[in-house]
C-alpha cells in the first residue's frame, strides 16, 4: 500500500480562497479584519513564522500589524502593549508569538489577551470552552489536523486516535478535538512504556513529539492515518518531520507530508479565526 498524501498546502489554499471572500463580504459591511502580532526579540525560526503569517494576511486581505520588539522590553511593558491592542476597535484577533525571552511571563502574556481576542486559543478560558464544547477560539495547529483529516471525509468517530505527545499547543488539545468528534484517545509521552503497543493500535496517529524520524513505519498499524507535526532540518538542509515519510507512507492509507503539511494549515486556521473574530464582532 502506498497512503494517499493529506496535503495540508492544497486545503490551506483552497481554504484562503473561501476566506479572502468573507473578508470582501466583510468589508462591504464596514468591517477590515485585523490581526495583531508581537514578536520579542529577534528568533530567526519566529521571524520565518511571523512573515508567513503577515504574507497570509495579505494574501485574504486581512488587515496586519506587527510589532517588533526588543527582547529587553519587560514584562510590564509588553502587558501594557496588549492591553492597548485589547481596546482597539480595528484589531480583533491578537497573537504574541512564542517563545518568549526568559524573563517574561508566558502565562501572565497569555492571560492578558482577551478571550475575545484569543486567536490562538490558548487562554485558559477558550481552552476551558473546547473542553466543555462551548464555541471559543480553537488552537491552531489542533483545528488544522482536524481539518485535514476531515477534509478526506474519514470518519473519527469510534477510531482510536494515539496522539505521541502532550504539549499544551499541540498534543493535549488535538486530543481533546478528536475526543469531540469521539475518537477514543491514547496520550504517548517521553514516560509512556512501550510505546509500540500504543502506536501500532492507532487508527489515527498524530505525531508531536519534536524528534525527527522518531515514527518509523513498524511502530504503525496497515492502513492507519498519519499526521506528522514534527519541522526539521536535516544535516543536508531539508525540512522533515517526526515521521520517517518514505517508510511510513508504505503502510499508512493517508499520510501528512513534511513541508506542506500541517505548517500551512496552522496559519489558515489563525485567518480564520480572525475573520470568525472580526464576524462576531458585527453581531
Ligand atoms: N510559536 C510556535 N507556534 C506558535 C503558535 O501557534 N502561536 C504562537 N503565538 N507562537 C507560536
Amino acid at each position: 500500500m502506498s497512503g494517499i498524501i493529506i496535503s495540508g498546502k492544497e486545503l490551506a489554499q483552497e481554504k484562503r480562497i473561501e476566506m479572502k471572500q468573507q473578508v470582501d463580504t466583510l468589508k462591504q459591511k464596514g468591517i477590515t479584519p485585523g490581526l495583531a502580532v508581537i514578536l520579542v526579540g529577534e528568533d530567526p525560526a519566529s521571524q520565518t513564522y511571523v512573515r508567513a503569517k503577515q504574507r497570509a494576511c495579505e494574501q485574504t486581505g486581512i488587515h496586519s500589524e506587527i510589532d517588533e520588539v526588543s527582547p529587553s522590553i519587560t514584562e510590564a511593558e509588553l502587558l501594557e502593549k496588549i492591553n492597548v491592542l485589547n481596546d482597539a476597535k480595528h484589531i480583533h484577533g491578537i497573537l504574541v508569538q512564542l517563545p518568549l525571552p526568559e524573563h517574561i511571563s508566558e502565562k501572565k502574556v497569555i492571560e492578558t489577551i482577551h478571550p475575545d481576542k484569543d486567536v490562538d486559543g490558548f487562554h485558559p478560558i477558550n481552552i476551558g470552552r473546547m473542553m466543555t464544547g462551548q464555541e471559543g477560539f480553537l488552537p491552531c495547529t489542533p483545528f488544522g489536523i482536524v481539518e485535514m483529516i476531515k477534509s478526506k471525509g474519514i470518519e473519527i468517530q469510534g477510531k482510536h486516535a494515539v496522539i505521541v505527545g502532550r504539549s499544551n499547543i499541540v498534543g493535549k488539545p488535538v486530543g481533546q478535538l478528536l475526543l469531540n468528534e469521539n475518537a477514543t484517545v491514547t496520550y504517548c509521552h517521553s514516560r509512556t512504556k512501550n510505546m509500540q503497543e500504543y502506536t501500532k493500535s492507532a487508527d489515527i496517529l498524530v505525531v508531536a513529539v519534536g524528534k525527527p524520524h522518531f515514527i518509523d513505519a513498524d511502530d504503525v498499524k496497515d492502513g492507519a492515518i498519519v499526521i506528522d507535526v514534527g519541522i526539521h532540518r536535516n544535516e543536508e538542509g531539508k525540512l522533515i518531520g517526526d515521521v520517517l515519510f518514505d517508510n511510513v507512507k508504505e503502510v499508512a492509507s493517508y499520510i501528512s507530508p513534511v513541508p506542506g503539511g500541517v505548517g500551512p494549515m496552522t496559519i489558515t486556521m489563525l485567518l480564520h479565526n480572525t475573520v470568525v473574530s472580526a464576524n462576531r464582532r458585527l453581531k
